[in-house]
């Protein structure tokens, strides 16, 4: 049983949660930190004494910083090993319809909230003069646009290209940060997308591997990230899909066979696959 120690944003439900679990059962201790007290508070005590119920709104920086201190004090170490950056909120809608307080509600929950809570983490690990590691939660939908998706894929973009931004910055002060992007996940937000059978049958089947992912899929990838094992990736968007963002072609139509296509315009070397 190690004592490594990590703060997981919004892991009250969903994958925060998940990732809350998988990470106790691997040899964490976690601070499960959530704008609902409730829910970190039942989460926590769902995994005993290797866990931290924190109450904090990662929009708001002092309140990040407040709940790292009771996690230091519950721990006694001044800075946790790593941050998950997990909190995240969607609203849904058409963008010529969308109602501009959906659009800043999405961006200060996702992109602001993530880089308060990294930042708060990150002066004091440096203040330790200790290492850190910091994980923030993409999407496919970052990668990828897709219908309705509101500010929601902007703020993921936003998240990526933040997350190579402290990679960066923060990598010569011995700060890795990476980025997990999740694809079609059976949990969390996405949950009442999957209550509909249909949905649920045509998605999984889109997906090259033929399922649906789990929270216990992406946690793993989160807790490897953190991990000594991953000491030299810094910077990078690690997808989590099962194949399905890369797959976008394989909606295009396309003749069986390819030789007679085109091939008036090959020359030697050219090639063929289009
Ligand atoms: N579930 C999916 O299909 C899926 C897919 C791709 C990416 N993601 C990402 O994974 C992350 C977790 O999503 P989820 O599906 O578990 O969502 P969820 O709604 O089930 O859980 C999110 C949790 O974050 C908390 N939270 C929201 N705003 C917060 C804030 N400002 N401060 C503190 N806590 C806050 C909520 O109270 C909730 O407990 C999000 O960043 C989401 O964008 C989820």
């Amino acid at each position: 049983m190690s004592d490594r120690t990590v703060v997981i944003t919004g892991a009250g439900n969903g994958l925060g949660a998940e990732i809350a679990r998988c990470a106790v059962e691997a040899g964490w201790i976690v601070g499960v930190l959530d704008r609902d007290i409730e829910a970190a508070s039942r989460v926590a005590a769902s995994l005993g004494d290797h866990a931290i119920a924190l109450g904090a709104d990662t929009t708001d920086e002092a309140q990040v910083e407040g709940a790292l201190d009771v996690f230091a004090a519950g721990v006694g170490r001044p800075a946790p090993d790593g941050i998950v950056c997990n909190a995240g909120i969607v609203r849904f809608g058409p963008l010529l319809d969308l109602d501009a307080s959906d659009w800043r509600a999405v961006v200060d929950v996702n992109l602001s909230g993530t880089f308060l809570s990294a930042r708060a983490y990150a002066r004091r690990v440096i203040g330790a003069e200790q290492p850190g590691a910091i994980v923030t939660v993409t999407s496919m939908n970052g990668v990828a646009a897709g219908p309705n998706a509101g500010a929601y894929g902007a703020t993921k973009a936003g998240i990526a290209r933040l997350t190579t931004q402290m990679a960066l910055e923060w990598g010569p002060l011995g700060i890795r940060a990476n980025a997990v992007a999740p694809g079609l996940i059976d949990a969390g937000m996405s949950e009442p997308i999957y209550a509909d059978p249909e949905i649920r049958r045509l998605r999984s089947e889109r997906v090259p591997v033929g399922r649906l992912g789990t929270g216990a899929d992406v946690a793993s990838v989160v807790l490897f990230l953190l991990s000594a094992e991953a000491s030299y990736v810094n910077g990078t968007e690690l997808l989590v899909d099962g194949g399905v963002t890369g797959s976008v072609i394989s909606s295009l139509p396309r003749p069986l066979s390819v030789d007679s296509v085109g091939l008036g315009e090959q020359t030697p070397g050219s090639s063929r696959d289009r």
